[in-house]
Formats: C-alpha cells, structure tokens, sequence
C-alpha cells in the first residue's frame, strides 16, 4: 500500500485525516513540530481503530518542515525501508489569523519557507503528488454569494496572503517541470466539530479565536459569555453566514483528493472544500443549545476587524470531480464537537 507523509499530521485537521486515511489502508508517515498539538493525537487515532495491526502502519517523527537534513532522512529511509514515499498531504503551518497581522514574518517564515524546504526535498526524491492545505481566506469577497474557485483572490492578512503564495509556488513548480507533478489545492471553508468517538478534536494550545472552540468553552463553563460580533449584518438574521463543515468530511476529502490524484494525469488543481450550505452564528448557537441541551449566554458586541458578512462555498466543482460529497450536518457537527469538549476539557 502507498505511504503518505503528513506534514502536521498530530494537528486538528491532520490527525482526522490520517484516521480516514489509515481506515482506506494507507502506511502513513507523520512529522510535526508540535508546536501547535500534541503527539497524543495519534495514540487516540489508534485507540479509535482499535487494531494492532494500525502500530506497523504509521510511523511520526517530531522535526520541523523547515530542516531540509531531517525531511531529506525521512525521504530517504523510505526508500531504504521499501515503503518509499509516494505522495504528500500538506497540512503543517501557523493559522491563527489576528497572530499573523502582528508577526508576518513568522508565518513567512514557517509556512512559506517551510513550504519551499518540503517541495525542493520532494522533488529531489521525484515525490511529486501533493495536497496542500488552502483556505477560504485567501478570497476577497464582500458579497452575499457564494464563492467560485474562479472568484477574486485578495487576502487581507499575511495567513491568507501565505496561502496564496504557497499555491503560486506550487503552480510554478508544476508549469516548469513538464507538467510532471499532481497537485490539489484545498481551499477549506469552516471546519468544526469532531470525531463521533470523542477521542481526538480541536486542541487550540493558546487562547480560541474562532467562534466553535470558544462556544465549547461557552458551553463548559470555562468561558462565561460569547461575544457575537455584530447584529446588523446584510443577512436574515443580521449575524455573519459561514459554511461550516464536519471535519470528518473533510478528512475524507483529502482521501478523496488523493485517489483523484493517483488516479489521474499530472494536473494543478484549486478545490473549494464546503457543504455550500450556510449557517448564521445565531443559528449555529441555537442548534448547539437544542441539540446539547445546553446554555450558550450571549451578548452582541462591535464587529470584529476584517470580518465579512457571507462566506459559503460553490462546492460544485469538488463534488462533480471528486468521489466525495459532505455527508453529516450541522447537528452532528454540534454533537460531536461537544462530546470532545465535555471529554476532554483540557484537550490530550
Ligand atoms: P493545527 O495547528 O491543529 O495543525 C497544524 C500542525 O502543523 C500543528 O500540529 C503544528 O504543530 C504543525 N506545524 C506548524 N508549523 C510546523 C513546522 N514548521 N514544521 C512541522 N510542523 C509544523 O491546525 P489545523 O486546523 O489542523 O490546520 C491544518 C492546516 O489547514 C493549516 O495549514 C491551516 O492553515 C489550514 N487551514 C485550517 C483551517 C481551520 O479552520 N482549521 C482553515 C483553512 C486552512
Ligand atoms: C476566520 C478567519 C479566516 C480563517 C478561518 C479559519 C478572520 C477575520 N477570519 O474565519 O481567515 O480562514 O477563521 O481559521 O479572522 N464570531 C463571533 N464571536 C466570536 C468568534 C467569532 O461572533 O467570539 C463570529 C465571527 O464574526 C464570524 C463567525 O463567528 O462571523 C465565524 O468566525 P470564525 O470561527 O473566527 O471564522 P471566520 O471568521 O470565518
């Protein structure tokens, strides 16, 4: 079976991933810095499989993206071990958004840097398929429509703009190299909520900033009050729309990204990842009380700097392409992203 390296694969997103990705039999090769999770993650992905058989398929190896000599190791050992590594899923890099208006040179630095460091080493290895992970922020849009893959890019913070520059890079290196390399941008919307087992999920190390960890914290007492930012949005109920999706869908569509990819010819590729489906914060804090028989206390305060009113994916392209379709709801989004919560308040 192909090995995948999972850069920042202990992190939310990466640890989800590399379960659906372990259940479709992939040998998975992760490295993290941990500086932003805890290598706890992937003894909770094999509690949840359950399966000794897991412990031979999965080897982490805790380093920086931006040490060439270590990511050179890793790359080489796999061919030593004959368990090469064949493609790459990307998730390693710093995503707190209101943290890189104040040090853009850091996420300069680690995610951009970090990036050219993993890519020079793949393609030294002739590893040349990868999924990187994008985001919904590098999109300029201050409409109440929802977003193309071919509507205006215009990132308003130094995240978004590494993003951006991440993708420009990648289709640098696809158009110089005869069109040789696989690559599949993913640009993620809102990922929330859990595992249905509640043993792995969001594990913030500093203070939340987004609306579904600070609800949870809401939720269990150790925040008293949610802020909502602003009630006179251009929306039906005048709080901001977002498209919110499970994060299991979400693992399981870079597991399709990848068979797409292996699947097909060499191609560069941009993919919004959402259910097109959007939900105001109100609504979301009304179905996270219904269904968690619980209290969210709320009170409406200033919007925040840079907030827009409506962000939701046309997921058209994605569906029609992909083997892959968002399956769960914001219910069980809820649910799930509570049961963590309650389990684990201190996260791992
Ligand atoms: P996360 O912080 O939980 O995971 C990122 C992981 O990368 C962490 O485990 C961190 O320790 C590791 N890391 C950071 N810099 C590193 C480096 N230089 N070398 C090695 N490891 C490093 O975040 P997440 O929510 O799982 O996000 C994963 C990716 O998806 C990130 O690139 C993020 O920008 C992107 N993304 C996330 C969201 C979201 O809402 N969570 C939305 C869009 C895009
Ligand atoms: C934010 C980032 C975006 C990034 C995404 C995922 C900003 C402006 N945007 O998006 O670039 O891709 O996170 O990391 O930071 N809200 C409240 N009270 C809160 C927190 C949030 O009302 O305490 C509201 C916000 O106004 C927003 C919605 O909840 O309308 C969702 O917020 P959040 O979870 O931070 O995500 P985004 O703003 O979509």
């Amino acid at each position: 079976m192909k090995n995948i390296l999972i850069t920042g694969g202990t992190g939310y997103i990466g640890s989800h991933t590399c379960l659906a990705l372990l259940k479709r039999g992939f040998n998975l090769t992760i490295i993290d810095s941990n500086i932003n999770s805890s290598s706890l993650s992937i003894s909770r992905v094999k509690k949840i499989l359950k399966d000794e058989y897991y412990d031979e398929k999965i080897v982490f190896f805790k380093g920086d993206i931006r040490d060439k000599k270590f990511l050179d190791e890793i790359f080489l050992n796999s061919i030593k071990q004959n368990n090469r590594i064949q493609g790459v899923i990307h998730f390693a890099g710093l995503k707190a958004v209101s943290e890189s208006l104040f040090q853009p040179l850091v996420y300069w630095e680690n995610n951009v840097y970090g990036s050219i460091c993993l890519f020079e080493i793949m393609g030294k290895y002739d590893c040349k398929n990868i999924v990187f992970s994008s985001s919904a922020s590098i999109y300029k849009n201050n409409s109440l429509k929802p977003i193309l893959e071919t509507s205006e890019i215009k990132p308003c913070t130094p995240y978004g703009q590494t993003k951006v520059a991440i993708e420009n890079i990648l289709e640098g290196i696809f158009k110089t190299s005869s069109n040789s390399w696989r690559i599949a941008n993913l640009r993620y919307f809102n990922p929330i909520g859990a595992h249905e087992s509640g043993l792995i999920g969001e594990n913030p190390l500093s203070t939340p900033n987004n609306l579904f960890p600070i609800v949870c914290r809401v939720a269990d007492g150790s925040i008293c009050e949610l802020q909502i930012f602003g009630n006179d949005w251009p929306t039906n109920d005048g709080t901001p729309v977002r498209d919110y999706i499970h994060i299991m869908d979400l693992a399981e569509a870079h597991c399709a990204g990848l068979d797409f990819l292996f699947k097909n010819k060499p191609q560069f590729i941009n993919l919004n990842v959402g259910t097109g489906i959007g939900t105001s914060v109100l609504e979301l804090v009304n179905k996270f009380m219904e269904v968690n028989n619980c209290r969210i206390p709320y009170k409406y305060s200033q919007k925040r700097l840079g907030d827009l009113p409506f962000v939701v994916a046309e997921n058209k392209l994605i569906t029609s392409i992909l083997e892959w379709r968002p399956k769960r709801n914001i219910e069980q989004m809820c649910r799930d992203g509570w049961q963590w919560q309650k389990n684990n308040p201190n996260g791992f």
